[in-house]
């Protein structure tokens, strides 16, 4: 069966301006799954992150599919109808974030030491909502095993998949997912899952699939950011024509540089956007951890614009 990549939510980075770039660029993603919007914005439609639902902001060969996080029925109904009237079909609810200030409110993964809380919710908003209902969920708050004891109760609800990403919430990022425990869940639920963690090569991938037989859908996180190549590198959609790896990776960087340029105010924020995508970036490159810490200390544009010009000038290598 064929797979079906996911771009996985990156707050900061996978929004809207990255996405409709990404699109035209490079090939491999079937669905997106936006960055999650809190429930508690819904009073204000004029919140970034609903604009960057606006169908008409998104144009994208891949699905959209919008997530949200909070823990009340209330704004979650809400804020599911208006997705709704934009046209979207699916609502991602976020069980997944691990951020303390989050958790601790009981909401992101800190939901998922309650059980019965999410039920309940579910039987709040289900029927409530006109559009479908998918998770994202990790393997627990801060105990591995809540999830094996939630899992099999989503059973009888009708939800459209489970993306899961088999770490802790107290793991943060730390670690390796851990795919032993993923396993184990995906032999307690008779939902469609979506495995999410680590995918940052080929044959990471290819290893994930052969030990995986059953899951057909992949969600790409940091991998993808790093390696925008990936997605098309496992559909096999390389296309010689446009151009070399180096010659894209430049493109894309000018693409996302000149559109936030126009959409962001001032060369600050712009400066800290670009920062922002050179995380991942810099994992790309030999020498690039080197020029993360120059970049990640810049002051100016004109600095900025200099030392990635003479980076890209000097033909770096790929270490992906
Ligand atoms: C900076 C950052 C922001 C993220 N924002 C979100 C988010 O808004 N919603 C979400 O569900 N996950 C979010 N995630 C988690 C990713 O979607 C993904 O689950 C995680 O990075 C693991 O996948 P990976 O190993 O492929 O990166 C975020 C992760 C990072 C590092």
């Amino acid at each position: 069966m064929k797979s079906i990549l996911y771009m996985a939510p990156i707050r900061g980075v996978t929004n809207c301006t990255y996405r409709n770039i990404y699109s035209r660029m490079f090939k491999g993603y079937d669905i997106a799954v936006t960055p999650f919007i809190n429930s508690a914005v819904i009073e204000n439609c004029e919140d970034r992150a609903m604009r960057d639902l606006f169908i008409h902001r998104n144009d994208v060969s891949f699905d959209l599919i919008p997530q949200i996080l909070g823990n009340d029925s209330v704004g979650f109904i809400a804020m599911a109808k208006v997705m709704g009237e934009m046209g979207y079909t699916t609502v991602n609810w976020n069980l997944a974030c691990p951020h303390k200030r989050v958790a601790n409110k009981k909401r992101g993964s800190g939901m998922l030491a309650d059980p019965d809380n999410i039920l309940r919710l579910l039987d709040e908003i289900i029927p409530a909502i006109p559009i479908e209902i998918s998770l994202k969920v990790r393997l627990g708050k801060d105990d591995p095993h809540q999830l094996s004891k939630l899992i099999p109760r989503l059973d009888d609800y009708p939800l459209e998949e489970i993306i899961i990403h088999p770490r802790t919430g107290l793991q943060m990022y730390k670690g390796e997912a851990d795919p032993e425990a993923f396993q184990e869940v995906l032999n307690l639920t008779r939902h469609q899952v979506v495995y999410n963690g680590d995918i940052d090569s080929l044959q990471k991938f290819e290893s994930l699939q052969e030990r995986f037989p059953s899951v057909h859908r992949w969600m790409i996180g940091r991998g993808g950011l790093t390696d925008p190549f990936l997605p098309e590198q496992i559909k096999q959609l390389h296309d010689p024509a446009a151009g070399s790896r180096i010659e894209r990776y430049f493109q894309f960087h000018e693409a996302l540089f000149s559109e936030y340029q126009v959409r962001l105010e001032g060369d600050a924020h712009l400066l800290a956007k670009m920062k922002e995508i050179w995380i991942y970036w810099s994992a790309a490159f030999e020498g690039g951890r080197r020029l993360y810490g120059k970049i990640s200390k810049i002051k100016s544009l004109s600095t900025y614009r200099a030392l990635v010009d003479t980076f890209f000038s000097k033909d770096p290598q790929f270490l992906i």
